[in-house]
């Protein structure tokens, strides 16, 4: 299925610049249009290779920006919008909340609001072959429902309890969402992921902090006891997902999307030396560089993902066995070199001496 024009908003991030490249090897739309603001979290050369794609568009946008959202939407039309943009980092959101609740909630009203006026007047939900023609995909974590004891996995009917201010907002702009579908009709899925790696990942998330620190010889920060365990999922699964989302899920539907790979904090720290002592046996064992540092305030302690209705229903799956994935994301960090260097300095430099007192 090839969509007439899709909106991505946050396409120059981590997960939005993979969907881009995902979105246009797979022919998901006939035009492509991004929309991102540029923040530190930002970055243009995310899209490089595929900048001179004729079906690709870039605006430079901020969705908290009313007017020129509204005069955006007024200029082009757009037949599917996938929801990306917004502050990701929970670090950040515990040091500075505001800008959550700015970009999260505020942000994601204002772009449901330029949307629905948008679409007023041209929604069919039952078009060519059932699908609508108009879909507004809004991209969540799983982190919204909280901590979870030593059993038991996130479905999407578990109540909503974020914990962090990054929770919560998420948690706020999912509730909009939700509600633009119930009181207008506005044809939305609400996607809630849990944590992803891969190429493009600021160097402030968890996986990329190690593997450049294991470059760098630097010390590797590990919170608490390391015992908290996430659900990594890759990122080109998680856009596997979304596009399948995009062209087959069941408008008002939440989805849960996880790769089933529970693991602790410390674990995967100790995967990712060993995979660096074996590319760069020269600073083996990289393990001996793992620095116990003051827990996060809040933490949660752990998630897991029950994603059974995307995979019964939509046939997805995660494809990544073992530490393929993991190796892959080193590989690229490595061969990367210039496009973190030039993000370890300026205000990441400043971020990191704050966080890690170095
Ligand atoms: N990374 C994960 O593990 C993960 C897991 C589940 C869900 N998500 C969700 O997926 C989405 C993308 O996450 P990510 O990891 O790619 O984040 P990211 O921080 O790498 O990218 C966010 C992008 O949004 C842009 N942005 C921020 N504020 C904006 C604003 N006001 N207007 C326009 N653009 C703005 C930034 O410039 C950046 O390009 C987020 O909604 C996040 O909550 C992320």
């Amino acid at each position: 299925m090839t969509f007439p024009h899709l909106l991505i908003t946050g396409g120059a991030g981590f997960i939005g610049s993979n969907f881009v490249y995902h979105a246009l090897k797979s022919n998901l739309a006939r035009r492509i249009t991004v929309i991102d603001a540029l923040t530190y979290a930002g970055n243009l050369e995310n899209l490089s290779a595929v900048a001179a794609d004729p079906r690709l568009t870039f605006q430079r946008l901020d969705i908290t920006d009313r007017p020129t959202l509204d005069s955006f939407f007024a200029s082009t039309e757009f037949t599917h919008v996938i929801h990306l943009a917004a502050e990701s980092h929970v670090d950040r959101s515990i040091a500075g909340p505001e800008a959550f609740v700015r970009t999260n909630v505020l942000g994601t009203f204002h772009l449901l609001e330029a949307v629905r006026k948008s679409w007023s007047g041209a929604l069919s939900l039952q078009s060519v072959a059932d699908r609508p023609n108009r879909l507004f995909l809004h991209v969540s974590t799983d982190e919204v429902f909280g901590s979870l004891g030593a059993t038991g996995a996130f479905t999407e009917e578990t109540p909503y309890r974020p914990n962090s201010p990054y929770a919560a907002s998420k948690a706020g702009s999912d509730h909009l969402a939700r509600a633009y579908h119930h009181t207008y009709g506005l044809p939305v899925i609400i996607s809630n992921c849990s944590n992803n790696f891969g190429p493009f990942q600021f160097p402030e998330k968890l996986i990329p902090l190690i593997i450049l620190n294991c470059l760098q010889s630097k010390p590797l920060p590990v919170y608490g006891d390391g015992q908290q365990v996430r659900d990594w999922l890759f990122v080109s699964d998680h856009c596997r997902a979304l596009a399948l989302l995009l062209t087959a899920g069941r408008v008002g539907e939440c989805y849960n999307i996880g790769g089933s790979r529970e693991r602790t904090n410390l674990d995967l720290v100790r995967a990712i030396c060993r995979i660096m002592d074996q590319k760069r046996p020269a600073g083996a064992p990289h393990d001996r560089l793992i620095t116990f540092v003051a827990d996060r305030p809040g933490h949660d302690r752990r998630y897991a993902i029950n994603s059974s209705k995307i995979q019964s229903e939509l046939g997805w799956q995660p494809t990544q066995a073992g530490d393929r994935a993991l190796e892959e994301t080193v590989d690229w960090y490595i061969e990367n070199r210039n496009w973190w260097e030039g993000i370890l300095s300026g205000e990441y430099h400043e971020y990191y001496a704050r966080q890690y007192g170095a």
